[in-house]
């Protein structure tokens, strides 16, 4: 189940070796340097056929913190997103240039497994979309097909559902269908699939958006505690939330070719968090986060 052509870090093998849900996690450091680096993102283009949808990208992600990605809607954050696990390989048309390092190792080589990748950068979708099943078999059917005995399962739905703070909610009824879910747990348990496959990243690309303000505040609580587990990429659009969870801001925005009527994305501005939204070096990035633009 692991893939030899991506080098090995904590946590990639044995979905048990999560731990218990409640075992003290090691302490945060919110926008710390020096925290080891995941991902080294270096010149990446994607295209969507001839379209260059973002335009030479570079930035890192450290390991345990929170990088949100902000800006205007069409800038590419998903797209940018899609490119750090491989899903935009299953988009009809969509092509990566550039390198996307994970631990130095680019996911784009030849020989990287794919479906490896994902497991160990899983995602989670601004809609929940809870499977049509149980809400222990929505958990579960990850490590079932990744080969985890079914002796093991029990385990990993219970320590996952913690994780996801909806194990409570849950604990009496995980038979019953998950789509009778409210939205706020239904996307608290596509956080609890993602994490029962252990991966060492969590992406999500505005998670909350179809939230209201009180499930919202649930998921933002929860990011916080997962990042002293995971890392975390997430893409939104609400500035709050941004400055509110993440240590890490790539603000992006976009260029407009006049000659072909193009619009690509470029990233303006990376910085702590703190910094771009108090002092950011470039102008759009403060038209931006005050609301004067976008
Ligand atoms: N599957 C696709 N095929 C062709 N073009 C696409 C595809 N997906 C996205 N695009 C284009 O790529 C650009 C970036 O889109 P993307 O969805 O990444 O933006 P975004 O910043 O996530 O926007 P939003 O905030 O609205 O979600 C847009 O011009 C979009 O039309
Ligand atoms: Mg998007």
């Amino acid at each position: 189940m692991s893939d030899p052509a991506l080098p090995a870090v904590g946590r990639t093998v044995d979905p048990r070796r999560i731990g218990p849900a409640h075992q003290p996690a090691p302490q945060r450091h919110p926008g710390a340097l020096g925290n080891a680096t995941v991902f080294d993102i270096n010149d990446v283009n994607v295209y969507y056929g001839s379209f260059r949808a973002v335009k030479n990208v570079n930035f890192t992600v450290a390991k345990n913190e929170i990088t949100a990605l902000i800006g205007p809607s069409g800038c590419g954050k998903s797209t940018l997103l899609r490119s750090l696990n491989r899903m935009n390989d299953l988009v009809p048309g969509a092509r990566v240039e550039g390198t996307v390092a994970y631990h130095g190792k680019d996911i784009y080589e030849p020989g990287v497994d794919p479906v490896e990748v994902r497991r160990r950068i899983g995602m989670v979708f601004q809609k929940a979309n809870p499977f049509p099943k149980s809400i222990y078999d929505n958990v579960a059917y990850g490590p079932k097909i990744h080969g985890v005995a079914r002796s093991e399962r029990d385990g990993i739905v219970e320590d996952s559902l913690r994780k996801a703070a909806l194990w409570d909610e849950v604990k009496d009824k995980l038979k019953q269908s998950a789509l009778a879910l409210s939205g706020g747990q239904q996307q608290r348990l596509c956080i609890a699939r993602t994490i029962a496959l252990a991966p060492e990243v969590v992406l999500m690309d505005e998670p909350c958006s179809a939230l209201d303000p009180i499930a919202t505040a649930r998921i933002e609580e929860l990011m916080v505690d997962l990042a002293r587990q995971f890392t975390i990429v997430i893409v939104t659009h609400n500035m709050q939330q941004a400055a509110r969870v993440s240590d890490k801001t790539a603000f992006f925005s976009t260029e407009v070719n006049e000659v072909s009527d193009t619009r690509t994305g470029v990233l303006v501005e990376f910085d702590d968090t703190q910094r771009i939204f108090t002092t950011p070096s470039d102008e759009r990035t403060e038209n931006y986060v005050t609301g004067r633009f976008g």
